[in-house]
């Protein structure tokens, strides 16, 4: 059966393709239309479908609309009630639901030949869950969704056993805990649906000095749900606008929000552990990035593993609707393959690319040593490999890495990239010596989805990749999945004696993922980077006729 993923209707639009039950593709639309997350989350451009990343997705699987077998939508909007029914203060919602309503003729008009019957709607939450229990390589598991809302619900508490989703609870509307870290990120100053990553580096600052006053409105009601009732913010902190300065207070209530958050998922975790007597937990839905209190889950709480999807956030339901659709079908759907599920160029279309746009470049021997070399001698580059990764982390394949030894990287990296100075860059590590150096989180990490504690003996060696309060959030690199990071990282090590790379997403403010080749090259163009090592290819900055 021949699925394609659809999500469409907040925002990180995004695409997936499911065929005879494998993922085959998969990506968001923001890396075509180079708009980042794609288009706001209102309800005026609740249209706009990925189109751009569908159509790649079925050329690059030589299908054509009418190939398809199904189109999951990971919205039901038979599911939803009226805003104001729901206590949701949002007077367009109306307009989100008409075109959820039309989505199937909106598809079939933006992909000829595609028939509307053939479009199925997902409930949003159980495309998130999807997305965590059928494409995790556990086969079966406990599931816990958590996002900001879907139709009617704001989480799903389950258990996928061989294939079927059981739900044992969810928590209705108003309540939800991805929309309170959405109000206190747009408090201190950031875009809501977007900047949340922020509070929880911010969080790090401060003392959680609020926590009694967010003890009552925000709690786990003991039947598998929660409440969250209205927080004056104001009361606690001053509210910020974009780019003004915050203070110890700011932070503060970062960190009181950011461990209120952790306590009630443990207790979420711990009624669904209860429930279920399960030894793994799957987890989905945008309060699923938040790798702080993932770890805390993975190390206080009850389950013995803790699986993440990479694309946790609504783009990755365009991937669980299509598992899900596909395995109602009785397809035998297998856990992803990883998280580079977008597109890719062999190395004669990269040379083209070069050819055309003039640049000197040469081909070493061997690319990944090239760059280790580069990098010890602190050097910084854009490394573009293979196929561009699913949900908003870069692991390996568009990544920009630098050496982490050197304490002034950090500030490098964040000017490259035109980020605050309060949010720390993460390390790459070859899995089998990330226990030697970091501790607590999980490992393996390949998806950069917990965070853990540096080793004092290290801290000193890596203090690039150091957050204040002595954390890192690691990919570890398994040289089966990623052999070119793998004999990079190698390579690095044998000069430095450091089996650790900086790594971050190759991108400037403000944009998405570099994602084609023309993206890198614009990148490595206006950006202070010394190198960019695309496929087998190295151009070097300052080498220009
Ligand atoms: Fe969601």
């Amino acid at each position: 059966m021949r699925v394609l993923g659809v999500n469409a209707l907040f925002h990180d639009h995004a695409v997936a393709l499911v065929v005879d039950g494998e993922v085959v593709a998969a990506a968001e639309e923001e890396r075509f239309s180079r708009r980042k997350h794609g288009k706001r989350p209102v309800p005026f451009a609740a249209w706009e479908l990925p189109e751009l990343s569908a159509r790649w997705c079925l050329e690059t699987a030589g299908l054509r609309p009418e190939d398809l077998d199904a189109v999951a939508y990971s919205f039901d909007p038979r599911l939803a009630r009226p805003a104001s029914e729901q206590g949701l203060d949002d007077p367009w919602d109306h307009l989100r639901l008409t075109y959820a309503e039309k989505a199937p003729g909106f598809l079939a008009a933006g992909m000829p030949g595609l028939d509307p019957g053939a479009v199925q709607f997902v409930p949003h939450h159980v495309a998130h869950a999807a997305s965590a229990g059928l494409a995790a390589p556990v086969r079966d598991s406990s599931v816990l969704v958590l996002d900001g809302r879907g139709e009617a619900v704001s989480h799903l508490a389950g258990r996928y056993a061989a294939g079927e989703l059981e739900v044992l609870a969810s928590q209705a509307l108003p309540h939800s805990l991805g929309l309170l870290y959405e109000d206190v990120t747009e408090h201190l100053g950031f875009l809501r649906s977007s900047d949340e990553y922020k509070v929880m580096a911010m969080a790090s600052y401060g003392q959680p000095r609020f926590l009694a006053e967010l003890t009552d409105p925000v709690r786990a009601t003991g039947d598998g749900g929660f409440h969250t009732d209205p927080v004056d913010w104001g009361s606690l902190a001053k509210r910020l606008g974009p780019g003004d300065d915050w203070t110890q207070d700011h932070a503060d209530l970062a960190a009181s929000v950011q461990r209120r958050l952790e306590e009630v998922l443990l207790d979420l975790v711990r009624w669904l552990h209860q429930q279920t007597g399960g030894t793994a937990l799957t987890l989905a839905g945008g309060v699923a990035l938040n790798c702080v209190a993932n770890t805390r889950i993975a190390a206080e709480g009850p389950f013995d593993q803790v699986w993440v999807q990479p694309a946790a956030g609504d783009a990755g339901t365009a991937l669980g609707g299509a598992l899900h659709v596909a395995a109602g079908a009785g397809d035998p759907v297998g856990p992803m393959p990883g998280a580079d599920l977008g597109r890719g160029w062999t190395d004669a279309e990269v040379e083209t690319w070069l050819t055309t746009a003039k640049v000197p470049y040469e081909r070493p021997a061997d690319i990944a040593d090239a760059v280790a070399e580069l990098l010890a001698d602190n050097g910084i580059v854009a490394w573009f490999q293979g196929r561009s990764e699913y949900g908003p982390r870069a692991l390996g394949h568009r990544s920009l890495l630098a050496h982490p030894g050197f304490p002034a990287n950090l500030e490098r990296m964040n000017d490259v990239k035109g980020r605050e100075q309060f949010r720390p860059v993460a390390p790459m590590v070859l899995a089998e010596r990330a226990r030697d150096i970091f501790g607590r989180g999980p490992v393996p990490s390949p998806y950069m989805l917990f965070v853990h504690d540096v080793a004092a003996s290290w801290r000193e060696r890596i203090p690039a990749v150091v957050h204040v309060d002595g954390t890192a959030r690691i990919q570890s690199v398994d040289r089966a999945d990623e052999p070119l990071v793998a004999r990079m990282l190698e390579r690095f090590e044998a000069r430095t004696g450091l089996p650790v790379v900086v790594n971050t997403s190759l991108n400037t403010a403000g944009r998405p993922m570099v994602d084609d080749p023309r993206d890198a090259l614009e990148c490595f163009g206006s950006a202070p980077v010394d190198a960019l090592a695309i496929g087998p290819f190295l151009v070097r900055r300052g080498q220009w006729p």
